[in-house]
């Protein structure tokens, strides 16, 4: 029987890359934007079999929107083996510009309501069924606040948790639930990104080692393992070493920058 996987954000960088490492895994595609025809020309130059996927536009800050979407995938392809909530949002703010509370909004919308909802119509067909795979895509960011990027550090580190939370609900009804932090990788979201970024990876680079950390079953992964040393290295850091460390680093662009 044909795996299927159900991928939010497969317009564009990490979620494109997925799902073409997953069709060429064998899986069939459930895909899953708003910009519904940058999934239609990506499938076509990338001769992706008619047969093999759909495409279901959803805008995952609206919660109707994108639990219709899984229905509509339940209910056109089956119960998906691998769910990935990809789609996510990446804006510096600055709490002082009351605008910017909008975009923090929106950034915990997507990026955290979004993903769990993308989760939702799932949960009970797997349950039933035993099986599944249920990744939340975090980030690095998630590990330490950045100044002028605390709704993209906050939102992420809430994925952690979260998905943390949902692992152990599930573990047992035989649902894995697997956490990626990706370092950074080129990708719109990350081009003109106005400081340095360590250990850069290509999109097709990080899916491939996310298609095996989610075929392995791990419950949480950073990709590349460099970044994951980083990390580490960063949590361990006293706040009077890590607050001097990152002064005066350049801010993720907000709105309109
Ligand atoms: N690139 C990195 O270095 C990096 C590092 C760590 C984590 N990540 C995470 O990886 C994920 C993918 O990022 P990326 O680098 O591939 O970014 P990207 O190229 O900007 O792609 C973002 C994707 O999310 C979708 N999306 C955004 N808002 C949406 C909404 N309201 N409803 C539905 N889909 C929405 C976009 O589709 P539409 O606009 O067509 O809807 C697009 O397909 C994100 O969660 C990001 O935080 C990326």
């Amino acid at each position: 029987m044909t795996r299927l996987a159900f991928i939010t954000g497969a317009s564009s960088g990490i979620g494109q890359a997925l799902a073409a490492r997953f069709y060429q895994a064998g899986y069939n595609l459930a895909l899953v934007a708003r910009r519904t025809p940058e999934i239609e020309s990506w499938a076509g130059s990338a001769k992706i079999d008619a047969q093999r996927y759909r495409i279901y536009g959803a805008d995952v800050a609206c919660i109707d929107s994108i639990v219709a979407a899984g229905a509509a995938c339940i209910a056109h392809q089956g119960v998906p083996d691998v769910v990935i909530a990809n789609a996510g949002i990446s804006v510096g703010i600055d709490t002082e510009d009351r605008g910017d509370l909008d975009v923090l909004a929106q950034t915990f919308a997507i990026n955290n309501v979004g993903l769990a909802a993308t989760f939702h119509p799932f949960i009970a067909a797997m349950r039933a069924r035993g099986s599944g795979r249920l990744v939340g895509i975090g980030s690095v960011a998630s590990i330490r606040g950045l100044p002028g990027h605390g709704a993209y550090c906050a939102s992420k580190a809430g994925v952690v948790a979260y998905c943390e939370s949902l692992r152990g609900e599930l573990r047992a009804g035989g649902v894995k639930v697997v956490t990626l932090c990706p370092g950074y990788v080129d990708t719109p979201l990350t081009q003109g990104n106005r400081y340095g970024m360590p250990f850069l990876m290509r999109a097709d680079d990080f899916a491939d080692r996310a298609f095996r950390a989610i075929e392995a079953g791990a419950s949480y992964r950073v990709i590349p393992w460099q970044m994951g040393v980083v990390a580490k290295l960063m949590r361990l850091l006293p706040n009077a070493l890590f607050d001097r460390a990152v002064q005066g680093r350049g801010r993720k662009k907000r709105r309109g920058e």
